[in-house]
């Protein structure tokens, strides 16, 4: 948690606490107005887009305001669809990256005429199929798969037993079958980083699809005009960790485009990115109270908040999320593990983390909470997802998520106009009726 952000959230924590209840995620305008304008600096005087990952944080009030720092939205499904179109997105304001896309997924977006990401030649085929709508696309990206990758950077995956992206072998036939279709302009995409702070695994993506448009180029004689990036832009979830270099992320790809350019006699292309942690991960905080402070073989401090608050800790073991105790000064510190309530092991915010001597109704603040917090959380055990609240540039505290809850939410597909099909005919009954009715 940055100290602007600290130091905004002080002054209303306990009448917010009191007012609104825990546990809840509070998010911080400020700070992500701060976001939204250091990253478009960053990248100004180029031709750039960053498009959302409406998946980080798919609330209303929060992509509203992302929307008025000219950012689009990127989505992978139908909601997230209808999320951005409410947020005011309109036609090529919305990259459409899913996979395993389905029929009913492709007409949406085409009939929000957004940038479709085509993740597979299937889906190519299924795109020509379609007949609803407006025509067919002009402008069309495809998502790589670049396959295995040299090295070993700590923050790239394994493309090559990722189930994203096309490999780099069905490229060109891809190409030509969306040429086929009509499509005029391309554009490529991959996303091999993940929470990555080093500048160079993003130079890294760059460099993989520049290497594609090559080969697009040679193999199809089709210019690529727009590059996709995708997110994976990380932001220090330890206190000890150093924030990513963006101003030396756009230095170094315009040294990397500008000399690309050149060399080929090429046209600058759309640089696009996704990013969802950068832009909201740092201006989130999970705010929940104490219920036990347990002695156990362990020590434990059980929390009103759980995996349906915050997945990470549980479901990736290398997650780290900072807790502090805000009202905590100058009590002893003990070493304990924060835990929440589900009947799951790995139901835990920290393990051996040092915090003051906490009891039953202090508060906790679980930072870095506002991308990929809420929205993976999940309700096994019954265990309800909380609310969204936005810390507004004012000062003033706004409820934009109530907590879900039990009838209206829990239980509400439980109530539904009965269904049934007749069980089949028992095959021996069925014999027995030929044999009654034979001549
Ligand atoms: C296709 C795609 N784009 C963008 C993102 C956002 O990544 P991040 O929030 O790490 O920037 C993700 C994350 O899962 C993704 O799958």
């Amino acid at each position: 948690m940055s100290a602007g952000f600290a130091s905004r959230l002080r002054p209303v924590l306990r009448d917010a606490v009191e007012h609104f209840g825990t546990p809840f995620h509070l998010y911080d305008e400020t700070g992500i107005s701060e976001t939204c304008a250091h990253f478009n600096d960053v990248f100004s005087g180029m031709p750039f887009r960053e498009y959302f990952a409406v998946k980080a944080l798919p609330n209303p009030a929060v992509m509203s305001l992302l929307h008025g720092h000219g950012f689009g939205f990127d989505c992978s499904s139908l909601p997230e669809l209808a999320l951005a179109g409410q947020a005011g997105a309109r036609g090529h304001d919305v990259f459409f990256t899913s996979n395993n896309t389905s029929r009913e997924e492709l007409a949406a977006a085409r009939a929000r005429s957004a940038l479709i990401n085509v993740d597979d030649v299937a889906v190519l085929a299924k795109l020509a199929d379609l007949t609803d709508g407006p025509g067919g696309e002009d402008t069309l990206c495809l998502r790589i798969n670049p396959g295995a990758l040299e090295g070993d950077d700590p923050f790239l995956g394994s493309p090559e037993h990722a189930k994203f992206g096309i490999p780099t072998h069905q490229l060109a036939h891809a190409v030509t079958m969306a040429r086929d279709l009509g499509v005029r302009h391309f554009g490529l995409h991959t996303m091999v980083a993940s929470n990555a702070l080093a500048v160079s695994s993003v130079v890294r993506t760059l460099d993989i699809l520049l290497r594609h448009a090559e080969l697009v180029r040679d193999e199809t004689g089709v210019e690529i005009e727009l590059l996709n990036l995708g997110g994976g832009i990380g932001i220090p979830y330890r206190p000890d960790e150093r924030p990513f270099d963006l101003p030396a992320l756009g230095r170094a790809l315009r040294r990397r485009l500008a000399d690309w350019t050149r060399a080929g006699a090429r046209t600058w292309p759309v640089i696009c990115f996704e990013s969802g942690r950068y832009i909201t991960g740092p201006h989130g905080v999970l705010v929940t109270s104490v219920v036990n402070r347990m002695s156990k073989w362990r020590e434990y401090v059980g929390v009103d908040a759980g995996m349906s608050a915050l997945m990470r800790p549980g479901l990736y073991p290398t997650a780290y999320h900072h807790i502090t105790a805000p009202w905590g000064d100058g009590r002893p510190s003990r070493t304990v593990d924060v835990v929440g309530s589900l009947c799951e092991n790995s139901d835990k915010f920290g393990i051996d983390r040092h915090l003051p001597e906490v009891d039953e109704g202090d508060v906790l603040l679980v930072h870095d909470t506002g991308a990929h917090g809420h929205a993976m959380g999940y309700t096994y055990n019954g265990r309800m997802r909380p609310k969204e609240l936005l810390l507004r540039a004012d000062g003033s505290v706004e409820l934009i998520r109530r907590a879900e809850e039990q009838e209206l939410d829990h239980f509400a597909t439980l109530r539904f106009v009965p269904d049934r099909i007749p069980a089949p005919v028992p095959a021996a009954h069925a014999v027995h009726l030929r044999e009654a009715t034979a001549p």
